[in-house]
């Protein structure tokens, strides 16, 4: 019989620790995707694979349970068959035997599929430019994110120990985070998103107005549910639905590797935690350094001052 997603990971146990950093192309990455590096840049996805991209915390899963329930015209049940991350394989994650690893995942799978992935624009295998597969990119402001990301290290027992706050925001800054720095993360998408036909999204426009939002991903998946399905999807889609959904919430993934009891993965799923965190002399070194690193674009990021 094969494993569920639970079993494998409790299976794994003792295999699992604080893995290290291993830089690919300059970009720091947990050392079971740079080890496997060749197998994730030599995939090749269907040209009717949907690519979910996002720097780490910026609204993931909330996307990938909006567009799996788009593709399954809202029915709840349906999209209920499976955790997250079966539902929709996330494209270079490797850990340890047996837990499957995203490529195998995704062999299991028949196309569309809807692939997430964390990677920089730059290191997304060729193959889904060539075949011109569709893109969303959601991006959340850096401050956000940037706490998002230290409770979900806290509590992630296999991602590199996050140690104290006021050492995390300099390491944030410096992209020394796994998948490296959120300024070139963001930029990169932004950048190329016309030429490649990428949906940009903003995690606090899905907060704003997440009807809106709905159906601006439905227009660009060429979908067309009704009103009502709509409506559904965004009830559907609440935090406080998703938090209480054990196939949305990452109850699937228990230690050891994460431990919900040091902080949820649905944590607190709203715009401006930030100032609940940073002191006003944080705010300001990071306002100023954030100044420097985004002076050359001018992505609409709300909420940061
Ligand atoms: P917080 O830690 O700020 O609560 P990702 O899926 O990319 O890992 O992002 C996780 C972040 O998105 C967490 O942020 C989580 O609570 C938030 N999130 C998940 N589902 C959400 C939803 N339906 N609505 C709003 N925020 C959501």
């Amino acid at each position: 019989k094969e494993l569920s997603y639970s079993e494998a990971i409790q299976r794994a146990g003792t295999n699992i620790c604080r893995f290290p950093l291993i830089p690919v192309r300059g970009i720091p990455l947990m050392c079971y995707i740079a080890n496997n590096w060749d197998s994730i840049w030599a995939f090749r996805p269907d040209p009717s694979d949907l690519l979910i991209a996002t720097y780490p915390k910026a609204g993931t899963t909330w996307t990938q349970e909006i567009v799996d329930l788009l593709q399954n015209n809202g029915d709840a049940e349906a999209c209920k068959r499976a955790p997250t991350p079966v539902r929709s394989p996330f494209l270079e994650i490797f850990s340890p035997p047996p837990i499957p690893s995203g490529l195998d995942q995704l062999k299991k799978t028949d196309p569309p599929r809807i692939i997430k992935t964390h990677l920089p624009l730059q290191l997304v295998p060729t193959g889904f430019w060539e075949n011109k597969c569709k893109v969303i990119y959601v991006a959340r402001n850096a401050k956000d994110n940037l706490v998002s990301y230290f409770h979900f290290d806290c509590m992630n027992l296999t991602q590199p120990e996050p140690g104290p706050w006021e050492g995390y925001i300099p390491k944030f800054m410096r992209g020394e985070l796994p998948w490296g720095s959120w300024y070139d993360h963001v930029k990169g998408y932004w950048t190329e998103r016309e030429t490649k036909n990428i949906l940009y999204l903003f995690y606090e426009d899905m907060k704003e107005n997440p009807r809106r939002e709905v159906e601006r991903i439905m227009r660009y998946l060429d979908l067309s549910v009704s009103d009502e399905v709509i409506s559904r999807i965004v009830e559907l889609t609440s935090f406080k639905n998703m938090k209480e959904n054990p196939m949305a919430n990452y109850s699937c993934v228990p230690a050891p590797v994460f431990d919900q009891s040091i902080s949820s993965f649905m944590r607190k799923g709203e715009v401006g935690d930030w100032r609940n965190h940073f002191t006003p002399e944080q705010s300001k070194m990071f306002d100023e350094d954030y100044e420097k690193q985004m002076k050359d674009v001018n992505i609409p990021f709300r909420d940061l001052i």
